[in-house]
């Protein structure tokens, strides 16, 4: 067993892939709110997502993890603790935990390094404790892991902009992409914030993206914890940006993925271009109609891909035209259906963490 991931794509030795086992949809908290009324989760209410769905999402998740297994990629699972329980800290109590979907969010792989990320939500602070088994397994096993946790935060109300959820919905939507562009959101920066699923690992370059869930400080502590990478704030036209993963998708050296539905920064396309970067747009989801029961993404997460090497990645299985337009691109596709692990926070990206993929550091970026 080793640790050692720089990118997204190069050949997929150990990956870990999440559990659905007692996720909740947790209370309302500053961070985050849900609302799911016609599925008995009115905004306030909480509890555990219905056996059905949960069973029918760790189906898939399990099957997956036996395909992967299949192709010769060792696979960890994590250890589920319970969700249901109070969560509190000495600065406040919070009714609910969350679940350990979708671990992407959690953990990030930098070369050696397996860095575990603030978070933001109350409901998800202790989330690692779900992962540390199989983190304690790895540092027993490669004497060169480097075991990181980022500070963990305090998420007192300072961290939280008071009144957010209710003010952000009565905007347009020009007005929310005009707070979006100015990293106007939910966090403060009383202290440094950032889930991992906001950063996009190109070697050298690190691209990190301003969110609901992460902040500038965030960043700021991404940039001076790597100070052998180039680490870069972008953001993304779109309403509610959350995980980078759905939005800009690397696929080999000289290719990326982008849901074009949420335009880049000219800036970040342009340092792309100039490195002979094509940046491709991503066709429509196959899902555009489909609306999947309590869940909190969109159909974009088709695009939230996961590479077996350059050349293969796995797709969900009902995104044929994505499918089509990657066998395009030169790409031999998996197809793995994953429709039932949409509710419980992603797709094959955000379900999975990178252990140990071939290759070494190198700049794409010169
Ligand atoms: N916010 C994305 C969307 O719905 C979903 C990304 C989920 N990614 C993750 N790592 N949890 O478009």
């Amino acid at each position: 067993m080793r640790v050692n991931s720089w990118n997204g794509w190069d050949p997929l030795r150990h990956v870990l892939v999440g559990r659905a086992d007692g996720t909740m949809v947790q209370a309302p908290e500053p961070a985050v709110q849900r609302d799911f009324p016609a599925d008995g989760f009115p905004l306030g209410t909480y509890g555990p997502m219905p056996e059905e769905m949960t069973a029918a999402a760790n189906e898939q998740l399990d099957a997956f993890a036996v395909q992967l297994a299949a192709r010769g990629v060792q696979v960890s699972r994590p250890t589920p603790i319970d969700f249901s329980q109070p969560v509190s800290t000495p600065d406040w109590e919070h009714p609910t935990g969350f679940g350990c979907m979708p671990p992407r969010d959690v953990l990030i792989t930098v070369g050696n390094e397996i860095l575990e990320a603030t978070m933001c939500y109350r409901s998800r602070w202790f989330e690692y404790l779900c992962y540390r088994p199989v983190l304690q397994e790895l540092f027993e096993a490669d004497p060169d892991m480097r075991w990181e946790a980022a500070p963990k935060p305090r998420l007192t109300d300072a961290s939280f902009v008071p009144g957010f959820w209710n003010e952000y919905q009565t905007l347009s939507k020009a007005e929310q992409l005009a707070r979006v562009a100015e990293h106007d959101l939910v966090l403060t920066e009383e202290e440094p914030l950032f889930d991992a699923a906001d950063i996009a690992r190109f070697g050298v370059d690190l691209f990190v993206q301003l969110s609901l869930v992460t902040n500038r400080k965030g960043v700021d502590w991404l940039r001076r914890h790597f100070p052998d990478h180039r680490v870069h704030e972008v953001t993304f036209t779109n309403t509610h940006p959350l995980h980078i993963d759905a939005t800009w998708v690397p696929l080999r050296p000289g290719l990326v993925l982008h849901n074009g539905e949420r335009p880049a920064d000219p800036e970040l396309v342009k340092y792309f271009e100039v490195n002979d970067w094509q940046v491709v747009e991503a066709v429509q989801p196959a899902s555009w109609k489909h609306h999947p029961r309590l869940s909190f993404c969109s159909p974009w997460l088709a695009v939230n891909i996961l590479n077996l090497d350059p050349r293969t990645v796995c797709v969900e299985a009902e995104e044929v035209r994505l499918a089509e337009q990657l066998d395009g691109l030169g790409m031999e596709v998996v197809p793995v259906p994953f429709r039932a692990v949409g509710p419980f926070g992603g797709g094959l990206h955000c379900a999975t963490v990178d252990i140990w993929r071939e290759g070494g550091l190198e700049d794409y970026f010169p």
